[in-house]
């Protein structure tokens, strides 16, 4: 647990929290949606430029040479954050969707007519239209696993629909809008015993869980470097290295081959055959400055801090009139910093508005869930969720702020 001290010498780091939002200190809450960036990260976007700034793997000269060494060097410190066995497994993708969508694209050829595909339907939509897409296509099936009440995933569903028929099976391993953690190793385990393939959708993941792709076991895993005080535009796809050698690449262009002729093109080895075209240089390089960060706190002190705030948070929060949580445990172990809910019967754009006119920045609406929205019934939700640099304070200024807006929207 972080002293009040060591938490103001975290939000130093993150010049954006002293804005301000009509004359009010931001405090920002969305962070599942991207999180703020320290000094460390916005530094390396300079020292990238100002340094080293060229195309990578093409040229002979120093420049190149050097933004080479720093992106594959950022590939190795990405292997090492997650436990991947071989560093050639990391493939650098724009984010987690289009990860997602190389590996739906890359597997087409291998589903056909009656196959199954088993998704849940907490997916945010990066995880559902690419696969839907896919069945609509091959004449596939999409199987849904739903929720119970509470947002946990009804793990009977699975079971039930799990068999030799399923070749893929794509789960969120903590639901952006209920921020659940899912059991997905035990899910893994079991899709394997079947012979299927299982992708990961660990948007929500980086900075707040330990990963071992070795231990998990999994096919693929994909996410982004924003949500961890990262740059945009700058993911990965982990795949298992036998099977991405003999996936087809997604995307084809420069530096993903290794000789081509009228005839015939050959491609280059993992990573770079799923590596078309110029990446985003400046991203990798940046994202390993974050890597950085995150390491100097600790995966695990940023967790069981995030728990402190969910906790008091949901302590407070649950004491006001007419809010309903979606996502709701008792057993905070099982969340991350991730809270959905609405007030009353107020339209979260409403609630969302005035939070937003007294400085708190949360994300309102359907969350890129729809059905999941569906399934509870509601347009949208309102979600708070936390990062290392929110405070006990913050929380009780949200606290007061929702009572402040449910006096103004139900007068
Ligand atoms: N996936 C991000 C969110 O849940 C954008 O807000």
């Amino acid at each position: 647990m972080f002293s009040e001290k060591e938490i103001q010498k975290i939000r130093n780091q993150f010049p954006i929290l002293k804005e301000k939002v009509y004359s009010n200190p931001l405090i920002y809450m969305d962070n599942a949606a991207t999180t703020q960036k320290p000094l460390k990260v916005i530094q390396a976007t300079k020292n990238y430029y100002s340094t080293m700034n060229s195309n990578i793997h093409r040229g002979l000269h120093y420049l190149s040479h050097k933004a080479t060494l720093y992106v594959e060097n950022v590939r190795k410190k990405i292997q090492k954050f997650i436990h991947a066995k071989y560093s050639s497994e990391i493939i650098f993708t724009k984010g987690t969707t289009e990860s997602i969508n190389l590996v739906a694209s890359s597997l087409a050829s291998f589903i056909k007519k009656g196959d199954e595909i088993i998704i849940s339907c907490i997916e945010h939509h990066s995880n559902l239209v690419p696969w839907q897409v896919l069945c609509k296509k091959k004449g596939a099936i999409l199987k849904i696993i739903s929720i119970y009440k509470n947002g946990f995933l009804k793990l009977k569903d699975f079971e039930f629909f799990i068999s030799e028929k399923t070749k893929i099976v794509t789960i969120s391993h903590i639901s952006n809008v209920l921020g659940i953690i899912n059991p997905v190793k035990n899910i893994i385990e079991k899709a394997h015993r079947y012979g299927a393939l299982v992708l990961i959708d660990g948007a929500q993941v980086p900075s707040n869980l330990y990963l071992n792709m070795q231990d998990l076991n999994v096919d693929f895993y994909v996410f982004s470097a924003h949500k961890m005080y990262g740059p945009t535009g700058i993911g990965i796809l982990y795949g298992k290295k036998k099977i991405l050698e003999k996936l087809c690449p997604y995307q084809f262009g420069g530096e993903m081959i290794k000789n081509v002729s009228f005839d015939q093109t050959i491609y280059s080895d993992l990573p770079l055959k799923f590596e078309a075209g110029t990446p985003n240089i400046e991203g990798i390089v940046v994202w390993g400055a974050a890597i950085d960060f995150v390491k100097e706190i600790g995966i695990s002190n940023i967790r069981s801090y995030k728990e402190k705030l969910l906790t008091y948070a949901m302590k407070r929060l649950k004491s006001i009139d007419g809010i309903q949580f979606y996502g709701y445990s008792s057993d905070f172990s099982e969340k991350s910093g991730i809270i959905s809910f609405n007030l009353n019967k107020l339209h979260c754009f409403d609630v969302g508005s005035i939070l937003d006119r007294l400085g708190i920045a949360v994300r309102t609406g359907h969350l890129c869930a729809q059905p999941l929205m569906n399934f509870f019934k509601v347009s949208g939700m309102i979600r708070v969720s936390f990062s290392v640099y929110n405070t006990f304070k913050e929380i009780d200024y949200l606290f007061e702020s929702l009572l402040k807006a449910k006096k103004i929207l139900l007068r």
